[in-house]
């Protein structure tokens, strides 16, 4: 039985300036941390709008174990790589029937990781129960390992805390992503569970969630909707967080805030 497990847990990468942050800064942090499992959220991944199959294969060819996802994954031509693919995850909490799976165990060698993925639902859609459904998994991998990450996708810090302290000794790590805003709250609960609010983005720096700061800027002004654009050039950066467990209890030892950039 090992003794620590390590993981690389990558924010929301958006689009190609994402992608480009991805090959630049992932590498050395591998390098930095030597993490047995990287996993990123790639709901945003294929032009700032969902991922495709070509923009998947790239990620992992990037050297990802597992994407995770949100309310973005939906995209049509998707779903049948989706309903099949086994290291892409969307959120677990859609009503049954939906494509895709909400849940992996990742495994080298003696190392076994368990993630889920969950959506939150202020402001957001109104979906079968995070706390219920999340609870229930985590027992359901724990029968497998005690090391389980949930990547919780949700818009409020309120519904994120309150998902962590529920689950706090029931997981190893409780991570937000979805609102593409890197939080300063990193913190290990006093039942073991490492949590951070929001991971944050990966993607083009100077702009607004990774989108261009021009458009969101006219939409707020008018209030008309618009599809924003991934802008094309500008500093890039990598947010994430680094986590070692200890193998035996799933219990956290350490979250480390990380961010890369030009
Ligand atoms: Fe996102
Ligand atoms: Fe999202």
């Amino acid at each position: 039985m090992p003794d620590r497990i390590r993981v690389l847990f990558v924010g929301d990468i958006v689009g190609r300036p994402g992608r480009v942050a991805v090959r630049r800064f992932l590498p050395p942090l591998c390098g930095e941390f030597s993490p047995d499992f990287v996993i990123g959220n790639a709901e945003n991944a294929a032009g700032g709008y969902g991922l495709t199959e070509a923009v998947a294969k790239e990620l992992f060819e990037a050297g990802f174990d597992l994407l995770t996802s949100g309310n973005h994954i939906w995209r049509r031509e998707f779903l049948p790589y989706l309903a099949r693919a086994e290291r892409v995850l969307r959120p677990a909490n859609y009503p049954a029937g939906a494509v895709g799976r909400g849940y992996a165990i990742l495994q080298k060698e003696d190392k076994k990781l368990g993630v889920i993925n969950l959506e939150g639902r202020v402001f957001m859609r109104s979906l079968e129960c995070p706390f219920r459904q999340g609870i229930a998994l985590a027992e359901r991998l724990r029968e497998e390992t005690p090391c389980v990450v949930v990547d919780f996708h949700a818009e409020a810090t309120s519904e994120k805390l309150a998902l962590g302290w529920y689950l706090d000794g029931k997981v190893s790590a409780l991570l937000g992503t979805h609102t593409h805003v890197q939080t300063g709250d990193e913190r290990i609960l006093p039942g073991g569970t490492a949590y951070i609010s929001d991971v944050g983005m990966t993607g083009l720096r100077d702009s607004v969630i990774g989108m261009k700061k021009e458009q969101a800027i006219e939409m707020f002004l008018t209030q008309v909707p618009r599809k924003l654009e991934v802008p094309k050039t500008g500093p890039k950066k990598l947010e994430a967080v680094f986590l070692e467990l200890e193998a035996s209890t799933g219990k956290a030892l350490q979250i480390t805030r990380l961010r890369r950039e030009d």
